[in-house]
């Protein structure tokens, strides 16, 4: 039997193994953690993270060839192949603070392996890193005085949070990269054949360390330099009367464009976009490209851009001041269909209306208890309120900042009646019946649409 283990139990790590353990009976698929309480819950019929599909395919493999334990240093001991799942958050700082990965963590899981190995591995690389870090890898792990050799592949994860089970069993490519020695190419087979059991051979890639590096931090560049375009044309299309959402049907249309994402929004949220695409403009300054560094870090700009403009919309419509005023904000996820608030435009939103003063009431079916924790000490001053009703009444105001399809369910005459008027709906997902919004009475301003007001004269 195949031992394999994954280093880091947090939204990769454990949904990637769980699918790889229900697709691979004959592997021993083992997740550590230094988190012991993530383990537990792991382990509990409660998972530490909301995603749809999870839940089944935990129980499939859990107890069969699935297990998730705290035991790191005697499952290093065991593994055949290691996956590295660890966080390689944004460095907070020293030299790079504020754009280069920190990577930590990564190094201590190097440091680790070296420290618990007495048989060869292929320890693979699953979080995303720096371009060429596989090369720092390398020379970590061969400095083991027992002669051990270890063979470094990238296989970078591209699932989507909310859409993680599904993009795992159909994933559009999977990616493997390694060295072109003997030994290289035969860890990227080993990983290969673990795909192989559910994914067609034609969309798994194979290729060297260095593409498959930087293949992960510019595919995530391109999917947000795609926000940030539609949400560049959404400002636009509010001083023309343009409406966003035609713009991008329009475009999307053309086969070269495509129609995916192309939703124009308060702003791209969630851990990766930003630091990705700040490690990508480190690495470019680095080898002194700045012209490409400042390419890639307007993407970002844009984004915090579309945030701030989104609250200053907000107070300006609301007769310059929301001081005082309860708002209800619908949706504090960093998109449907998870718990995630890492890097949550909503959170963003937040902060600048408490900056204003606002009495912010904060509503969400499964990201609650994170935003509570996110917020700090900002946390004080908001309402976490699990009723989306509850959370109007009395509102002066609605944000929609996260577009989970029960806030477009709702009963908005009902919601209207038990509003302060004239009562406002700031639609930053486009979610919403605007025309039967405006006609219960709302005012209403939505991203990338002129707005629809109500008052007289
Ligand atoms: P996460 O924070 O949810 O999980 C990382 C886990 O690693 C944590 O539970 C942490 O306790 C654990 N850890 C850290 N150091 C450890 C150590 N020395 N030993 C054992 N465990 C350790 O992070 P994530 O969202 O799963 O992301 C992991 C990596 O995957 C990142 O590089 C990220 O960029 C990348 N990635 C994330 C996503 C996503 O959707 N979240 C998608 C693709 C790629
Ligand atoms: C993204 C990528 O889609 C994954 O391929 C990648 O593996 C992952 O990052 C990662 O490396 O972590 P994720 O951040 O989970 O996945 O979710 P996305 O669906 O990409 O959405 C990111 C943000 O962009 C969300 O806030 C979403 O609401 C926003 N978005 C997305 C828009 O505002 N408009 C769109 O058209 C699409």
């Amino acid at each position: 039997m195949t031992n394999i283990l994954c280093i880091g139990a947090g939204y990769v790590g454990g949904p990637t193994m769980a699918v790889i353990a229900k697709h691979c009976p004959e592997y021993r698929v083992v997740v550590v953690d230094i988190n012991a309480a993530k383990i537990a819950a792991w382990n509990s019929d409660q998972l530490p993270i909301y995603e749809p599909g999870l839940d089944e395919v935990v129980r499939c493999a859990r107890g069969r060839n699935l297990v998730f334990s705290t035991e790191i240093d005697r499952n290093i001991a065991e593994a055949d192949i290691i996956f590295v799942s660890v966080n390689t958050p944004t460095k907070t700082f020293g030299q790079g603070a504020g754009r280069a990965a920190d990577l930590q963590y990564w190094e201590k899981t190097a440091r680790q392996i070296v420290e618990n190995s007495t048989t060869p591995k292929v320890v693979v690389e699953k979080s995303t890193l720096p371009v060429r870090t596989a090369q720092a890898m390398e020379r970590i792990l061969d400095c083991n005085e027992n002669g051990i050799h270890f063979d470094v592949v990238s296989n970078p994860e591209f699932l989507a949070e909310g859409s993680a089970i599904r993009d795992m069993e159909e994933p559009d490519r999977v990616l493997v990269g390694g060295r072109e020695t003997p030994s290289g190419q035969k860890a990227i087979q080993a990983i290969v054949d673990i795909y192989a059991h559910w994914v067609p051979r034609d969309r798994i890639i194979t290729t060297n360390l260095w593409s498959s590096e930087l293949s992960k931090l510019a595919a995530n560049a391109f999917l947000a330099q795609r926000v940030s375009s539609i949400n560049a044309i959404s400002a636009l299309c509010e001083k023309t009367e343009a409406d966003v959402a035609e713009v991008a049907r329009a475009i999307g249309t053309d086969s070269r464009i495509g129609p995916r994402f192309l939703r124009a929004s308060v702003g791209f949220g969630g851990s990766c976009f930003k630091k990705d695409i700040l490690n990508l403009v480190y690495l470019c300054e680095h080898y002194s490209l700045y012209e490409v560094a400042a390419y890639w870090e307007q993407v970002v700009k844009m984004n915090e851009y579309q945030e701030n403009r989104f609250v200053s919309n907000m107070v300006s419509a609301m007769f310059n001041t929301v001081a005082g005023k309860r708002i209800a904000l619908f949706g504090a996820a960093f998109k449907a269909n998870t718990s995630d608030i890492r890097e949550s435009p909503a959170l963003a939103v937040c902060r600048g209306l408490l900056e204003e003063h606002a009495h912010v009431v904060l509503t969400d079916p499964y990201a609650l208890d994170n935003a509570r924790a996110e917020l700090g000490d900002a946390a004080g001053k908001v309402v976490f309120e699990p009723d989306p009703y509850a959370a109007v009444e009395e509102a002066h105001a609605i944000a929609i900042l996260t577009e989970w399809s029960l806030f477009a369910e709702l009963d908005y005459e009902a919601i209207h009646e038990s509003m302060v008027k004239p009562a406002f709906i700031f639609d930053g997902r486009n979610i919403l019946d605007h025309k039967k919004l405006h006609a219960i009475g709302f005012n209403v301003y939505a991203v990338g649409r002129p707005p629809m007001v109500s008052f007289p004269g």
